[in-house]
């Protein structure tokens, strides 16, 4: 027998209700914060990555589901954001609209070593606000953040947030930093001595123990900032108080990806073991001139749907569904049920039927199962009067009623 391959999951019918409401969750409220959909493909050039995550970046140097076709690299996209930028530049979105919004729920690939909260492929629901390098669309990108979490039903969680500073700022901050662990070269694990080399930021956030009380003794702060940068970040921190969001300053977050600079954030929850970041985020003032565009800022974050279902006491119950399910006694009565049906989802009521021709208790059973508002009965006695039995499941009343009443009957 086939099996799905590790780090895939398969969503089946009694999990499907959580993620559309998850889904549902996501579309009222980006609505609400004037958010447009956005779908791009889930292929992309690969070259489109290794420019706007960096080289260095793990997910570029470790985790790129590639398709190598005749003269082409292709890649199953590892995230959204690079994706969006291209589709803005490609689709002109930049002359026709300039400012925009725009939200995304679908699969992303990162080849990883599967384990709890972190697959091959997994879900993100993101934004991205492009155009503007104004902190006030920072404050309202990482409150809707919040606003999501709210409608998603997760609590305690924690956001931490940190500001990069401009592209000056963060090779200021490298060379502290490298001025800093140098020293501790040897003490430091064998991915972060390469990162000390080409990507010294990602040192921050190893999860090696020895790393981790290193980067602690660093005493980090803000002082890499610039006076402008340092005059958003705080434009930034006060607007979220201002609006009562609790968030903790955390020099230590940097994120991983080239394309970050100034406002990064991380939602992180603790139920979640090593695998705790519900979300993350970031401004992106350089990626869209990167790919060729014009000189504008933009910011986003995104969701991972296992994650944020790890977390959240959203249910997904439908309310008590006003579902009709059909039996049918005999073959003229089995003809005579398809036309009623048709006429039940004609006038928009939910119904289905029996199958397997099943003994009218077994198909009760069956009815009861699915969950089924109503039970209707159809026998050649029945259908000789042209009446049909209606059950109401949720009192255990049944009578019969005409035929041609049924629809008017059922729809109240
Ligand atoms: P990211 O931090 O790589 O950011 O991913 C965002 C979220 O996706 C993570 O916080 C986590 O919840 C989830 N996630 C990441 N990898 C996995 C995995 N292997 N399995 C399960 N969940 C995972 C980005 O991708 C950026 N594009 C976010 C962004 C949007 N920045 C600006 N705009």
């Amino acid at each position: 027998m086939f099996k799905r391959v590790p780090g895939t999951k398969d969503v089946l019918p009694d999990e499907a209700g959580q993620w559309q409401a998850i889904e549902a969750a996501s579309r009222d409220t980006f609505s609400l914060y004037n958010y447009h959909e956005i779908r791009t493909p889930v292929i992309e050039e690969a070259a489109l990555f290794n420019r706007t995550l960096g080289l260095t970046a793990e997910i570029v140097q470790k985790q790129m589901f590639l398709i190598h076709n005749q003269q082409d690299v292709y890649v199953l996209r590892p995230e959204g954001t690079a994706s969006i930028a291209r589709s803005y530049l490609e689709n002109n979105l930049d002359k026709t609209s300039g400012f925009i919004k725009l939200y995304y729920i679908g699969p992303m690939f990162r080849l990883e070593r599967p384990q709890k909260g972190r697959l091959r492929q997994f879900h993100h629901i993101g934004c991205e606000a492009i155009g503007s390098q104004e902190a006030i669309l920072d404050i309202e990108v990482i409150s809707l953040a919040a606003r999501l979490l709210k409608n998603f039903a997760v609590s305690d969680y924690k956001i931490k947030i940190n500001s990069l500073g401009c592209p000056k700022d963060k090779q200021t901050l490298s060379l502290n930093l490298k001025q800093g662990l140098q020293k501790e070269k040897q003490n430091l694990c064998a991915d972060c001595q390469l990162r000390l080399e080409n990507n010294i930021l990602r040192i921050l956030d190893c999860k090696n123990e020895s790393c981790q009380k290193i980067v602690k003794t660093l005493a980090l702060s803000n002082t890499h900032l610039c006076p402008d940068c340092l005059d958003h970040f705080k434009e930034v921190t006060d607007g979220l108080s201002s609006l009562n969001i609790a968030f903790d300053v955390e020099p230590q977050l940097v994120r991983g990806l080239d394309y970050y600079n100034r406002t990064v954030f991380e939602f992180t929850h603790s139920n979640l073991g090593s695998q705790d970041a519900i979300g993350a985020g970031g401004r992106y003032n350089n990626l869209i001139k990167e790919l060729g565009g014009p000189d504008i800022g933009g910011i986003g974050f995104a969701f991972g749907m296992e994650r944020l279902l790890l977390a959240s006491k959203i249910t997904g119950e439908k309310p008590l569904s006003r579902m009709v399910y059909l039996i049918t006694l005999g073959k003229t009565a089995k003809n005579a049920g398809i036309k009623i049906l048709n006429q039940l989802r004609l006038s928009g009521i939910p119904s289905d039927m029996d199958y397997l021709n099943r003994s009218l208790k077994a198909a009760m059973r069956a009815a009861n199962d699915s969950g089924a508002r109503y039970v209707l009965i159809l026998g050649e006695d029945e259908l000789k009067k042209n009446v049909i039995s209606l059950r109401d499941m949720s009192n255990s009343t049944q009578r019969e009623i005409n035929i041609e009443e049924l629809t008017e009957e059922l729809k109240c």
